[in-house]
């Protein structure tokens, strides 16, 4: 069970953590509501600003964007219309690569967005595709005639609501669409959408970029023969979707092959990167398929341990052991609590017997994503301690893709999570660096508290609780590389781990506890009394301690074995 000390490479997609950057609702440089590259451009600083004994900035290692390509915006950005240039909403080519040269010199990688299991319908590909039958795309996206009794060629459904299907006049053929009816599935089972697909990394490969982030990784290939998806058995979740099991429309054979010619692209060039939106069921006994049985495939699947679980010692601690069970040796996990599709943790952990704590949840919950064995991605914000904008008047809303499932239920939508950056306390948290103007997404009114500026300058702050952390593991093999063992057996209410490599050992303990714990944290089974605190709730950094034998509410207390 415990997994290896060293990594078998020194990859900084392996050390560094990343961080992820919603471009619409990060920062907007020209004032006119909406984020942008130039607002990015200007607060590089605030993330890394190349300096490692810095006070002000957080000091993450990579960027990954949300997509910021060409698009009509209805999912927005994730409906792409050309994958070789910039959406005029955030800027210009030039403006791209300003950015990459400014994040290179602060040495902030950044990674891209990479939308291509299906295009945005105004693509030109689609436009030629769907004009004839017999047109040089005909075949770049999955058409199929209607049924005989002119109903959809199969069972296959959106994950955004209602059938896959939408009918095509000019055709008279249908195409399935995975998601909205806006976003046509490509057809990759034919090698010219492989070939202009490779084109595509390669150009931004090219430019710089230092890996991407594969959106819908999973659902790239389908069943040649259009079968019908069996229902699994008595299941009614509210939405359709997953009613089925979708043995014929995701994770097929080809999916892999289509990922490994990926990574053979990539490997044209120095340490780049593919993470993939993966969707690692814990109850799989290995992940390797994800990984590709030579290690072939992505560098970095994503889980969705943290998302799907409450706040809560014994279920996370489970999911945890579990990834660490199915994790082969070689290969190497993620960790993330938030992204843009999920209300944010702290939205989903706050219960109502916690609520008066926000931060020392949020504390908690960054220690163990940033403790944890595995490549940590925070969600901007999150370092804040930013919650979810559930004030957001109907008519600004501005997640447009979801559309109403079968029962006529419309799921909530993600524009909660997505609301501005809070840097400051000027209009809209200083969104626009001062200019008054309404944003994108209105902000949340907590922002002239839980902002950057008021943060850096609190030392007991969410924020500056991260800052420590991210050094903490920078400064810690152990951390970065160690391997990952328990030393407490649910039931509990503290977790406590251990972090080691051949020459370092690490302890960690957090406290899920507010008052009391019914039971006490002893006998961890350490011959070791002594330690020094690297971070702590409780404790000063620097200073030699006694292993505690219990633990104060909320505690966190990360030492270093002296
Ligand atoms: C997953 C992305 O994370 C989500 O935001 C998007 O709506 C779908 N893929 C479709 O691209």
């Amino acid at each position: 069970m415990v997994k290896p000390t060293t990594p078998t490479t020194n990859k900084w997609w392996q050390s560094g953590i990343i961080y992820q950057i919603y471009p619409l609702t990060f920062a907007d440089g020209n004032g006119d509501g909406t984020g942008d590259l130039r607002g990015i451009i200007q607060r590089l600083d605030y993330l890394n600003d190349g300096n490692p004994n810095s006070e002000t900035c957080l000091g993450i290692d990579a960027i990954w964007l949300s997509p910021i390509n060409k698009s009509p915006m209805v999912d927005n950005g994730y409906d792409i219309s050309d994958y070789l240039d910039i959406c005029p909403v955030f800027g210009t080519l030039a403006d791209f690569e300003e950015l990459l040269t400014e994040a290179h010199r602060r040495g902030i990688k950044v990674i891209l967005d990479l939308v291509v299991s299906h295009t945005s319908n105004q693509h030109p590909w689609f436009q030629a595709s769907k004009s004839s039958r017999n047109n040089d795309k005909a075949d770049w996206y999955l058409w199929q005639d209607p049924q005989p009794n002119g109903q959809f060629p199969n069972n296959w459904l959106s994950y955004f609501g209602g059938t896959g299907w939408t009918y095509c006049a000019e055709r008279e053929q249908y195409y399935f669409h995975t998601f909205n009816e806006n976003q046509p599935d490509l057809n990759w089972q034919n090698p010219a959408v492989r070939q202009a697909i490779h084109d595509v990394i390669r150009f931004w490969l090219d430019k710089g970029v230092d890996g991407f982030r594969l959106d819908a990784s999973s659902v790239y290939s389908k069943d040649p023969d259009f079968r019908d998806n069996p229902m699994k058995y008595g299941s009614s979740d509210k939405n359709a979707y997953n009613n089925q099991h979708h043995l014929y429309d995701k994770n097929l054979p080809e999916n892999h092959q289509i990922i490994q010619e990926f990574r053979q692209v990539i490997e044209e060039y120095d340490d780049r990167a593919l993470i993939g939106e993966t969707f690692i069921d814990s109850r799989l006994y290995d992940s390797t398929i994800f990984y590709g049985n030579k290690n072939n495939e992505l560098h970095l699947p994503f889980g969705f341990e943290f998302p799907f679980s409450p706040w809560h010692p014994g279920y996370l601690q489970r999911e945890i052991e579990k990834k660490e069970l199915i994790t082969p040796a070689w290969a190497w996990p993620t960790q993330f609590l938030d992204n843009h599709d999920i209300p944010r943790h702290l939205s989903r952990w706050i219960e109502c017997s916690l609520c008066s704590h926000p931060v020392s949840i949020a504390k908690a919950a960054a220690a163990l994503l940033l403790t944890l064995r595995g490549t940590p991605f925070l969600y901007y914000g999150q370092e804040l301690g930013m919650v979810d904008n559930m004030d957001i008047p109907a008519d600004r809303l501005q997640d447009r893709a979801v559309v109403a499932t079968e029962t006529g239920e419309l799921p909530p939508p993600r524009d909660g999570a997505r609301t501005p950056m809070q840097w400051d306390d000027l209009p809209h948290a200083g969104f626009s660096f001062g200019a008054n103007v309404t944003p994108w997404l209105p902000v949340h009114k907590n922002y002239t508290e839980v902002n950057v500026k008021a943060e850096l300058a609190a030392p007991d702050s969410i924020l500056n609780f991260y800052r420590q952390l991210i050094r903490v593991r920078q400064g810690s093999d152990a951390l970065k590389w160690g391997s990952w063992k328990t030393l407490v057996v649910y039931p509990h209410e503290q977790l406590a781990y251990l972090r080691e490599t051949a020459t370092e050992t690490v302890l960690v303990l957090i406290n899920f506890a507010y008052e009391k714990p019914l039971k006490d944290l002893i006998d961890l089974e350490l011959d070791w009394q002594r330690w020094t605190v690297l971070l702590s709730t409780r404790f000063e950094a620097g200073h030699v301690v006694d292993l505690p034998d219990n633990l104060v509410p909320f505690e966190v207390s990360i030492l270093n074995k002296v």
